[in-house]
């Protein structure tokens, strides 16, 4: 793919689509929203707001993490702390797909609220390929999918949305980055799903259950980032399991770890992860993480797993 054609061919199409008008870019850090967001910033400037939405399910430090990296780009992004909205939506559903629509139900009403705010009418968003593939294939309900499934998002939220790398590929959207002048710490970043750490929360999604599970994905990226996997993390079970702690038992949290190989998310392998590596992800985390006490790692391929848990 000539990644350099289809770059000047996108900054034109969302220029001729938002005119002279305002649109916000809806910016998680990831390889795709970053990408558009740099394209669009690249159409109309000024008229472009980048937002980071702190939904609470982020990883350690990314909201201001992806802050700094863009104002180096010399892109400045606004957070909006939006974490309660999140987790008031998300109280007491059990159900993923449950969890799933009252995500993107949220992400949508804070982002309507935005586009309002600032006179926007567009809405410039990281939606690839395999996003629309999977959710109207059903799949999953991913967040960031309306009009391919009937949504309208200018009557249901008030904006029209901008999909400059709809037809590509992960593998083509880290090309694309690379060329409009990404770092490698985001054009080779592990993607990271829009529901965040919602989807590697099994049961309720709580600040306490996702503050576990982000502690526990902060180990093992730490302690996996040397092999370079397509995706690796840490999942949180409803179930619970017996310990022993000083003497003690005690019925604790499970974590499941899970590390994959991909080329486009479709389908995945699990990595190979030398037994060394797990045995020092699994001591970190319960020493880490008190409430669990027991830590598994997942070998099934997808399919018939899905990547993520929900
Ligand atoms: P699954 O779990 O369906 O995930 O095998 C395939 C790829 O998509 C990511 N993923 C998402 N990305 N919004 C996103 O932006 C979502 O709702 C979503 N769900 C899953 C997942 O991390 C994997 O790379």
């Amino acid at each position: 793919m000539d990644t350099k054609s289809f770059s000047v061919e996108k900054i034109q199409h969302i220029r001729d689509t938002v005119g002279g008008g305002k649109a916000i870019s809806a910016l998680s850090g990831g390889v795709d929203s970053s990408t558009c967001t740099v394209l669009a910033h690249r159409a109309i400037g000024d008229n472009l707001k980048s937002i980071f939405i702190d939904d609470g399910l982020m990883r350690e430090g990314e909201p201001q993490e992806v802050q700094k990296i863009f104002a180096g780009l010399g892109i400045p992004v606004d957070i909006v702390d939006a974490q309660d909205e999140f987790f008031a939506a998300l109280k007491g559903k059990f159900d993923p797909e449950e969890k799933r629509k009252a995500f993107r139900n949220t992400f949508y009403t804070v982002f309507g609220r935005e586009v309002r705010k600032s006179d926007a009418r567009f809405l410039v968003q990281g939606t690839i390929a395999a996003d629309i593939i999977e959710t109207k294939g059903g799949v999953k309900t991913q967040h960031n999918i309306l009009e391919q499934i009937g949504i309208d998002p200018e009557a249901g939220y008030g904006f029209k949305v901008v999909e400059p790398i709809k037809d590509l590929f992960k593998h083509e959207v880290r090309e694309v980055a690379a060329e409009v002048g990404l770092p490698e710490s985001i054009h080779q970043r592990m993607p990271f799903p829009g529901p965040g750490l919602a989807t590697r929360v099994v049961g309720e999604v709580t600040p306490e259950r996702v503050a576990k599970v982000r502690k526990a994905t902060t180990v093992v990226e730490q302690e996996i980032a040397a092999l370079k996997p397509f995706q690796a993390f840490a999942v949180l079970l409803s179930d619970q399991g017996t310990g022993v702690v000083k003497g003690t038992r005690k019925f604790g949290d499970i974590v499941i770890v899970r590390s994959v190989e991909s080329r486009d998310a479709m389908t995945a392998e699990p990595s190979r992860v030398p037994w060394e590596v797990l045995q020092k992800i699994a001591h970190r985390i319960v020493i880490e993480i008190p409430d669990v006490v027991r830590v598994a790692y997942e070998i099934t391929p997808k399919p018939p797993a899905t990547i993520e848990y929900i």
